[in-house]
């Protein structure tokens, strides 16, 4: 192990593909790629407002986080059945798989479904069960987090988290999500407190448009035990050192901060910083369909935006793993063979 640059972008592609690696900040219903969303539709007779898959690409150019997310949910009205959910799911498994992703927490959203009809067990059994072919065929591991769209009522969260009730063996937590501006995280502190006491674990969207404040809200008011984006978190050096002192993981999502526009470029995008400030930040995708790429996508793009070396990506990953909501024992195992991975590659091209 070096504190250098890569020696090539073969050697950094190389260390990607060999190092596993958890991804815990990924909407599945931001995986729908514009190919299975055209299938979906004449699956299920939906009109959707675009002529061609070229045509759909196109419409992804966004100024900040509400112009996508209106074309977000708008493409989220093709998933009618379980197998809609179950094939959505698997397309994003297999391409996690190919990036050597050996745990995933997906998040969805079930009030984009439940309000057009969609029953909470067709979302959650169909997602379910793509990951249960995911660990049966490649011992993949993975959890459902499911987030709470917070530009609604806290009423309808709490009507959300009532009507997941059946499944909650199937959950490992509740999230935050869409529209974060106006919409502190104080808003939800009951339905936080309720999913808090079936042991649910708690994760919020903060800091990725809106301020520090909403960062700090998120753990004193939610009680988090991780902040998903959190880039604002690094205008306020107070808040810099909680976050450290209490290892609380950032899930960070470069090419979705550049594709939103929350950072002007990714050689200004602040992970590295994070990192040098003993922050205990990884990377993410977020919504791969949306903003132009995978893991192992964003990864080379910081690689290369960041110069970053092995080391630093060694402990993104290794902080993934950290981050997760898996069993020590589980973690364990995955930090040695990250570990492994990492002498091999060294061998091979440090
Ligand atoms: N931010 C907030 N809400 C979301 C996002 C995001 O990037 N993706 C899907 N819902
Ligand atoms: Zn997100």
């Amino acid at each position: 192990m070096t504190d250098v640059v890569f020696k090539s972008e073969q050697a950094a592609l190389a260390l990607l593909a060999a190092l596993p690696k958890a991804e815990l900040h990924v909407h599945i219903e931001g995986t729908l790629e514009p190919e299975l969303m055209f299938a979906l539709a004449m699956r299920n007779g939906v009109a959707l407002p675009y002529k061609s898959v070229g045509e759909v690409r196109a419409a992804y150019a966004f100024d900040d986080l509400q112009s996508f997310l209106d074309i977000y949910y708008a493409g989220t009205q093709v998933l009618i059945t379980q197998q809609d959910f179950f094939d959505m799911t698997w397309a994003y498994l297999e391409r996690a798989h190919a990036d050597h992703v050996v745990h995933a927490e997906l998040f969805f959203d079930p009030q984009s479904h439940t309000v057009r009809g969609v029953d909470m067990g067709t979302v959650i059994l169909g997602i379910h069960r793509a990951c249960q072919q995911a660990a049966a065929q490649w011992g993949m591991s993975s959890a459902l987090i499911l987030c709470f769209l917070r530009h609604l009522s806290e009423d309808d969260a709490i009507a959300t988290l009532l009507a997941a009730a059946p499944y909650r063996a199937h959950l490992v937590g509740v999230g935050l999500d869409s529209s974060e501006q106006g919409h502190p995280p104080d808003k939800f502190a009951r339905v936080f407190a309720k999913a808090a006491a079936q042991g649910l674990k708690l994760v919020a969207h903060a800091g990725e448009e809106g301020p520090p404040a909403y960062v700090w809200q998120a753990l004193d008011v939610l009680g988090v035990h991780r902040i998903d984006h959190g880039v604002h978190s690094m205008e306020d050096a107070a808040l810099v050192a909680r976050l450290a002192a209490e290892r609380i993981p950032l899930t960070v999502c470069p090419l979705s901060n550049m594709a939103l526009q929350v950072t002007p470029n990714l050689a200004t995008h602040p992970i590295k910083t994070m990192l040098d400030a003993n922050l205990c930040a990884m990377v993410n995708s977020d919504d791969p369909a949306y903003f132009g790429g995978y893991l192992n996508d964003n990864f080379a793009a910081i690689i290369t935006a960041l110069s970053l070396s092995p080391q630093d990506v060694l402990t993104l990953v290794r902080n993934g793993f950290e981050a997760s909501f898996i069993d020590d024992r589980l973690r364990v195992q995955y930090e040695l063979q990250l570990d492994n991975a990492m002498a091999q590659w060294t061998v091979q091209h440090g």
